[in-house]
């Protein structure tokens, strides 16, 4: 029998609740907050509702977060920390908000700019002082339960991952009224960034038996979920397994990491301006069929418990909705050409994610795959 070996480490306080972010006052440690946070949500007043739910009288905003958020912006908002002695950061929004405060929060006790310890930087961080909250809007990222942050070097347009055990949020809280407020094309974009975090976790090199678990239960929750949560904004019910889904989806890919669908999204986001989720989704049918040559056993048994007899019976479905809930599966749709591919390819494969596909993926399957769906 084959043996079983495994790690599971996810030290972040989920709590989950309808209405949580009003009882915030429960959770914090401190007298000083960074309430970082999309400019929307500093515009129609949640900011500031969150941050007097903390009953802490000292605070400060930090609303100047763009999507795919740059180094920039981090060390901005790390330099208005320290100089306010903040001891207590929140990041309320989308990845992208919750990324930028993971950083945020380690420079604080942390000398420098982010540069020093990220890419080629070569600092190491030392153990982050301020509580971390992280509280998503949206039903996707799965950042606040994730040790990850995603940032882009504005002067060389460069995306990349970093990871740090002192990026886990001390609490993540997620409170599924906070996404009612989602447009359509935000809860479809973000729910199948979650779905393509779940699937891509259960087919990754590095998956175990906890994540497959909660991965196959992500699935069902988004493949029974997203189009009502997208067509019928304030549903109660969809909304709240979307919430469910994209915080599972995030504890299993934290253990994982994703795979080639994450690798390419990065060249498409900086260089063709497709949302994360977009640019997650787009290549997702394609990737299952190619992920699936090296997961059969495994996959076929995902489609049985599901109710699929095969892997096209499966796609057709993620194809289904994907149509139903207006994200496209060509790449014509971001206007990307032939021309553009080698680029792309040669982007994606410099993204060590690439390697935990479980298929070999080399520059020419890569470039079929893209071609394949031109
Ligand atoms: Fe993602």
């Amino acid at each position: 029998m084959e043996k079983m070996s495994f790690n599971f480490h996810m030290p972040t306080k989920v709590v989950f609740e309808e209405g949580a972010a009003e009882s915030l006052v429960k959770h914090v440690k401190g007298t000083s907050l960074l309430m970082m946070c999309d400019p929307f949500f500093y515009k129609n007043g949640s900011a500031q509702k969150v941050a007097e739910a903390t009953h802490i009288e000292k605070v400060v905003f930090f609303s100047e977060i763009e999507p795919n958020p740059s180094c920039q912006t981090v060390d901005r908002a790390a330099e208005i920390a320290r100089s306010n002695h903040v001891d207590v950061v929140i990041g309320l929004g989308g990845g992208s908000a919750m990324d930028a405060s993971k950083m945020a929060a380690c420079l604080i006790n942390n000398e420098g700019s982010i540069f020093d310890y990220y890419s080629t930087g070569d600092k190491v961080l030392k153990p982050r002082d301020a509580q971390l909250i992280c509280i998503p809007t949206t039903a996707g990222t799965g950042s606040e339960v994730t040790n990850i942050g995603v940032y882009t070097n504005k002067e060389t347009g460069i995306k990349m991952p970093f990871a740090s055990e002192y990026f886990w949020p001390d609490i993540a809280l997620i409170d599924p009224e906070l996404t009612h407020t989602m447009p359509s094309h935000i809860t479809a974009s973000t729910g199948m960034d979650a779905f393509t975090h779940a699937i891509e976790a259960y087919w990754s090199v590095n998956s175990n038996p906890i994540s497959d678990a909660l991965s196959i239960s992500v699935i069902k929750t988004i493949l029974e979920n997203i189009e009502t949560a997208c067509k019928e904004p304030t549903h109660s019910a969809a909304r709240k397994n979307m919430a469910f889904a994209s915080v599972a989806a995030g504890i299993s890919f934290s253990q994982t990491k994703t795979t080639g669908i994450h690798a390419v999204s990065f060249p498409l986001t900086t260089d063709f301006g497709a949302s994360h989720g977009l640019a997650c989704s787009i290549t997702l049918p394609a990737f299952i069929k190619l992920a699936y040559n090296g997961r059969k056993d495994k996959m076929d048994a995902l489609f049985a418990m599901l109710g699929y007899d095969c892997v096209d019976a499966f796609i057709n479905r993620v194809e289904a909705i994907m149509e139903a809930i207006n994200l496209p599966t060509r790449l014509s749709a971001l206007n990307i050409k032939e021309s553009d591919l080698k680029k792309i390819v040669e982007v994606s494969m410099k993204a060590p994610l690439i390697h935990f596909t479980p298929v070999k993926v080399d520059e020419d399957i890569l470039y079929d795959l893209l071609k394949s769906i031109l």
